[in-house]
């Protein structure tokens, strides 16, 4: 069988890209075969993959619709191979709602799909609030009021935690070995 792994991403500000270009370079260090896509323009035999991984980002408490309709189109195939799926938001930036046990939207997206991935994760994004249109920039600011945290900022914050992607990388890598 093959060893290849598709990386498919939903990014609207491109913090969920860059994660998977992360991962991306981690697979290529590695010498494993990957290949990345937008969920907008995939169009591949999801068999051609030995794992698929799809990383999302949170938009007012939703992943982008076309991720629900990704899964739904394809999910007798995506249970025949190793899957993994991770959320991107702000919220993950807090300790106690990082993981795939206690982050809110990920609890939430698992209980209303029937894809059940093998591998589960979750980042915290990025706060750009200069690149916010007012209304969006508006309500991320009563969002991050309401959960304490910076209300503004000139420089765009990060608050992916890197080594945590790579960790994310070595457990997918593993997974290789293992189907
Ligand atoms: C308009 C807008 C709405 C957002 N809504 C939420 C939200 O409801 N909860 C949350 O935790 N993060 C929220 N975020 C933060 C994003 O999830 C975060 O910026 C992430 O890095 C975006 O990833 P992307 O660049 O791949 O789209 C929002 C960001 C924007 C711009």
């Amino acid at each position: 069988m093959t060893q290849k792994i598709g990386i498919i991403y939903s990014s609207v500000d491109g913090q969920t890209k860059k994660i998977c270009e992360k991962l991306c370079a981690h697979f290529n260090d590695q010498k494993i075969e990957v290949e990345l896509y937008s969920i907008e323009t995939f169009n591949e035999d999801i068999l051609e993959f030995h794992t698929l991984i799809i990383g999302a980002s949170i938009r007012y408490g939703k992943h982008h619709k076309k991720v629900y309709e990704f899964i739904q189109k394809n999910i007798i195939i995506l249970n025949q191979i190793t899957t993994a799926f991770f959320s991107v938001n702000l919220v993950a930036r807090k300790e106690d709602k990082n993981s795939a046990n206690t982050n809110p939207y990920l609890i939430k997206f698992l209980n209303t799909i029937d894809w059940k991935p093998d591998i589960l994760e979750v980042f915290a994004g990025k706060l750009d609030y200069k690149s916010y249109p007012l209304i969006d920039r508006l309500m991320i600011k009563l969002i991050m009021k309401l959960t304490g945290g910076p209300t503004k900022s000139v420089q765009p914050i990060e608050y992916t935690n890197w080594k945590k992607v790579d960790d994310f990388g070595l457990r997918i890598q593993k997974s290789l070995e293992t189907k």
